[in-house]
């Protein structure tokens, strides 16, 4: 887009903030550099305001990416010189919480911390956390199909979104709030959208379930000597009535030691010499019941699952530290700028295997190479970051890329468990993933959005 349009675009949007090149250079861009390399910004208030913009950008031949909390890890939100950013952050109204349906109606530009907040104070919860809850949008977490810590239990976003509203490529607004579980009306095409990176609509409000939350919660770091034990010890409380299991992290030593490194924490402070670390969230009706069953459940299972250290926070900053320790991972690309990152999900009690295949197969490439290993146990999505600065060159990437998905998708897990494609996984979704899908995928981005005007090149080359 020519600079030439800005004037015109502040007639027809005169709520909107707007941002030229010149302004996006001198702002924050989030996780990826890349985010504000476009021509403007521009920020409507609602969805009427994101139809006019997409309408006067289709007219334009102007395509434009849609962004949330810029927290994205796979470039999706990433823009080029001609774009136009559609910031969705003045889309940011939680607009009902009804509790007894146990549903919330919010904008897109809404943060998953902000809904938590608003839903607490009616006992409830989104039923989906992750780390980046301060800044990471609905809208965002719909497009990208994010997961999270609670996913084991709720499912991932799609799983939680009953109905949603999108803009067009042609502006027209898809209108599905169906705030209902079941319906069997034919097509259910908000699905299309979730997960779709802003390729195929840009998601502008959304219905979603919640759950009622748990009156307090406790946490425990537990030491054990690989990720089988730690899955037993998550069967083992998965099985209990009495309390529920909210979180199942884990951390391989490598990545424990690095954290505990980065973050200064003293010898001894938190028991963390194990091979695996196992952070384990559960929550009660008060903090006594949960601290209780959280230290007779694993006393119960100490000897079976071979526990080597454990400790129940006994406050609320002593679980901050253990908290901290799991996801302040920003360190890692503070240590190793542009770490080359992956995001896997690995099924069934396969996962010591494959960190072991995985760690060997590193190792073969360059004897440097010792893995930051950490995730999700208890649905099996691993993140890993290697211990060296990025970019590699692309072949070292997609040898890299040959030794984490070998045999994943046979084996019924995914190269890309809840960060997305966006730019950074094309290489490996055109080599992953199942030729028929990405066939139809095509058309359908063809159908849906002919003149490549929402978020082109995305998950889906344009070459
Ligand atoms: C996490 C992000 C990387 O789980 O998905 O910390
Ligand atoms: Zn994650």
């Amino acid at each position: 887009m020519s600079a030439s349009l800005l004037p015109a675009l502040r007639t027809l949007l005169p709520t909107a903030t707007i941002w030229d090149a010149a302004e996006l250079a001198s702002r924050d861009p989030g996780f990826d550099a890349r985010n504000f390399g476009a021509a403007a910004l521009v920020r409507p208030t609602d969805t009427g305001g994101v139809a006019a913009l997409v309408k006067f950008c289709a007219e334009h031949g102007v395509s434009l990416v849609a962004q949330g909390g810029r927290t994205g890890l796979a470039g999706g939100a990433s823009t080029s010189a001609g774009q136009v950013i559609c910031d969705l952050s003045g889309l940011n109204r939680i607009e009902e919480i009804d509790p007894f349906a146990r549903v919330a109606i919010v904008q897109a530009g809404v943060t998953l911390g902000a809904l938590q907040e608003a839903a607490a104070e009616h006992g409830l919860d989104p039923g989906i956390d992750l780390a980046a809850r301060g800044s990471a949008t609905i809208g965002g977490m719909v497009s990208t199909n994010a997961g999270g810590i609670m996913a084991f239990r709720n499912g991932t976003m799609r799983h939680r979104v009953l109905g949603l509203e999108a803009v067009l490529p042609d502006g027209r607004v898809f209108c599905d709030l169906t705030r209902v579980l079941k319906t069997s009306a034919g097509y259910d095409l908000k699905h299309l959208f979730i997960g779709a990176e802003g390729t195929l609509g840009i998601v502008t409000r959304v219905a979603l379930r919640l759950d009622p939350v748990a009156g307090a919660s406790a946490t425990a770091l537990v030491g054990v000597p690989d990720a089988a034990s730690a899955q037993q010890i998550v069967r083992h409380f998965l099985g209990s009535t009495s309390a529920r299991l909210s979180a199942a992290e884990i951390l391989w030593r490598n990545f424990a030691s690095f954290m505990q490194r980065a973050l200064g924490y003293s010898p001894g402070q938190l028991p963390l010499d194990a091979p695996c670390l196992l952070v384990l969230g559960l929550g009660a009706d008060s903090m006594e019941a949960a601290r209780a069953a959280l230290e007779d459940g694993l006393a119960a299972i100490w000897e079976e699952a071979g526990i080597i250290d454990g400790l129940v926070a006994s406050s609320d900053a002593q679980a901050a530290q253990m908290w901290r320790l799991r996801e302040e991972t920003v360190e890692i690309g503070r240590a190793h700028p542009m770490a080359p990152s992956f995001d896997v999900s690995v099924p069934g009690g396969g996962l010591d295997a494959y960190v072991a295949r995985i760690e060997a197969g590193l190792k073969a490439l360059d004897a440097s190479y010792a893995p930051y290993v950490y995730g999700h146990l208890a649905d099996g999505n691993l993140h890993i970051s290697i211990n060296c600065d990025g970019p590699v060159p692309h072949e070292r990437h997609q040898a890299i890329e040959d030794v984490l998905y070998d045999g994943l998708r046979e084996a019924g897990g995914s190269f890309s468990a809840e960060h997305g494609v966006g730019l950074e996984k094309r290489e490996a979704y055109e080599r992953h993933a199942d030729p028929v899908k990405r066939d139809l995928a095509r058309a359908i981005k063809g159908l849906i959005d002919p003149n490549n005007i929402l978020n082109p090149g995305k998950i889906i080359s344009t070459e």
